[in-house]
């Protein structure tokens, strides 16, 4: 069988870029080229990173830079690049620079990778896809914001925990932005095919419903300094897995709505089918009244992230 190797480039070599740089090779799906601006810090984690390649019994190269020839031809390029809320910074604040710094990479990665997929990882997330649509250019199913996958993902650990039972049994169905704006379908959620709601009461189900939408902030509350990246990294292998290999996973994924489920012209996070060609397929499912109107309010609150990096840049 003839060889293919395949390339990902991470920009942002911090706590996620480094993590998925490590799945992403361990699992043996591509080689790794991790950028940051910081000088040494990515050169650093990859060179480590391929020290481990003989113990972890892979052979997947991984190139640390900060040249952006170094990303050429990459296939996917997945963009952890940004900074976090720091003290005294308001949310318009993160928003306007992280914009500022999504424009950059991306302007510079895909000049070198014209025809690769993006995978958007910096926050807030789904206005960030809206910053690497227009940057890029690139249609919508090459530009793919990661949420929905950890979103869900923490649900199914929740629910797993909660009922005793294997994770791999659980299936969880989540629509709509990151984090407190998620919606959550437990219809449509299951244990080994069972609806949830036969398994679970609805405040128990809400109670988790609950923990999820503060997953992420649970977490920084914990480490104080610094936000999750174990799971956002797995969720990212799970992406870049079912790209490179066509695997046509439907997972949740935040994508450029054009009228699918009544939205228009915002990302929000709905399940598609991922392969090769990125988002080949949205799919849709009828929402109650309630759920609707949750869609609608999640993709409200993009379309306002949206128009505020709007004004600021024809300020
Ligand atoms: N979508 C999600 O579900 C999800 C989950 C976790 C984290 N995140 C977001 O991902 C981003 C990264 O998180 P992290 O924990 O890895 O942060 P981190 O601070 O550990 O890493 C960010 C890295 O980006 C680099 N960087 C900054 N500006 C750059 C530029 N112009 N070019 C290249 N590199 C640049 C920094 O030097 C740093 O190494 C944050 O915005 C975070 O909020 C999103």
């Amino acid at each position: 069988m003839p060889v293919c190797r395949r390339k990902v480039t991470i920009v942002g070599a911090g706590n996620v870029g480094a993590t998925a740089a490590q799945r992403i090779a361990e699992a043996g799906v591509a080689d790794v080229c991790l950028i940051d601006v910081v000088e040494g810090l990515p050169q650093g984690k990859a060179l480590d990173l391929a020290e481990a390649a003989p113990l972890q019994h892979h052979d997947q190269v991984m190139v640390g830079t900060n040249d952006y020839t170094d990303t050429t031809e990459s296939d996917v390029v997945v963009v952890t690049a940004g900074l976090a809320r720091q003290p005294g910074m308001t949310r318009d604040d993160l928003l306007l620079q992280n914009a500022q710094i999504v424009r950059g990479v991306v302007a510079k990665a895909v000049h070198y990778s014209p025809d690769s997929i993006l995978i958007i990882v910096t926050n807030p997330l789904d206005a960030m896809v809206h910053v690497a649509l227009e940057t890029s250019g690139f249609p919508r199913e090459r530009v793919i914001g990661m949420a929905g996958v950890l979103d869900s993902s923490r649900f199914r650990a929740f629910i797993a925990q909660d009922l005793g039972v294997s994770s791999s049994d659980v299936s969880a169905f989540v629509l709509g932005g990151h984090g407190d704006t998620m919606v959550p379908l437990p219809r449509h959620s299951t244990v080994a095919g069972i609806p949830l709601p036969e398994l679970m009461k609805p405040e128990r189900i809400e109670a988790l419903v609950e923990r999820t939408r503060n997953g992420g902030a649970e977490i920084v509350s914990l480490l104080k300094s610094g936000s999750a990246f174990y799971a956002p990294a797995s969720s990212v292998l799970h992406m870049v897995d079912s790209i490179l290999n066509d695997r046509k996973r439907v997972l949740p994924c935040a994508v450029l709505l054009r009228g699918e489920y009544g939205v228009d012209d915002v990302v929000v996070g709905v399940p598609v089918v991922l392969g090769a060609a990125g988002i080949e397929r949205i799919i849709e499912v009828s929402l109650t009244a309630d759920e609707q109107k949750a869609l609608q309010a999640s993709a409200g609150s993009v379309r306002s992230l949206v128009e505020t990096i709007g004004k600021a840049t024809t300020a």
